[in-house]
């Protein structure tokens, strides 16, 4: 069969380029734990911050032993601003906003995710020891770029689990009424 030079190179291109994008999504997929979020669960935008799911934010720890992380975004922070986690131990996040989409991303690791007011966003990743920076990677407006958290992990037998049945107390945003309790 007699094909046209320019048509061969438009073949090969193409094919050339399917294969390397379908290798990209595989590698990441295989190797670096990426996939597309599954879950769908739904909550109202306006009652978040006093739903037992995110009432206090925070790490807390399953009957069975599971670590789970519940924050919440918002114009412009994430509750709670600091985490700490053990290393090596899956952690199941759960995410929602109360205003507008928000993008939770851990940087330097395969979490990631949209939080959509509406929706509770929820993954599961496992960390190495060290110090990783939280940011927010969907405009959210004027303040977006100062829209950022810590993540402290830290190895798994000096990590201090929550008291049974109880919660890491979480903080909350610093007291901007001027009212001083000192004296
Ligand atoms: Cu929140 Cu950008």
């Amino acid at each position: 069969m007699k094909v046209d030079l320019y048509e061969r190179i438009w073949m090969i291109g193409t094919g050339a380029m399917l294969t390397l994008f379908f290798s990209v999504i595989a590698y990441e997929a295989v190797a670096m734990g990426r996939m597309p979020p599954s879950h769908i669960e739904t909550i109202d935008p306006k009652k978040v911050l006093s739903d037992d799911r995110f009432n206090p934010q925070g790490v807390r720890v399953g009957s069975d032993g599971a670590v789970h992380a519940h924050v919440v975004g918002l114009m412009f922070t994430w509750l709670p601003g600091e985490l700490t986690l053990p290393a090596g131990t899956p952690v199941t996040f759960h995410l929602s906003s109360i205003d507008v989409t928000h993008g939770y991303q851990i940087v330097r690791t395969n979490a990631q995710t949209m939080v959509i007011p509406g929706y509770v966003s929820q993954f599961t990743s496992t960390f190495d020891a060290g110090e990783y920076l939280i940011v927010c990677n969907e405009y959210c407006g004027v303040g977006h770029h100062t829209m950022f958290a810590k993540l402290h992990v830290v190895p798994a037998d000096q990590w201090q689990a929550p008291a049974a049945g109880g919660m890491t107390p979480a903080p909350r945003p610093a007291d901007t009424t001027g009212a001083s309790h000192d004296h």
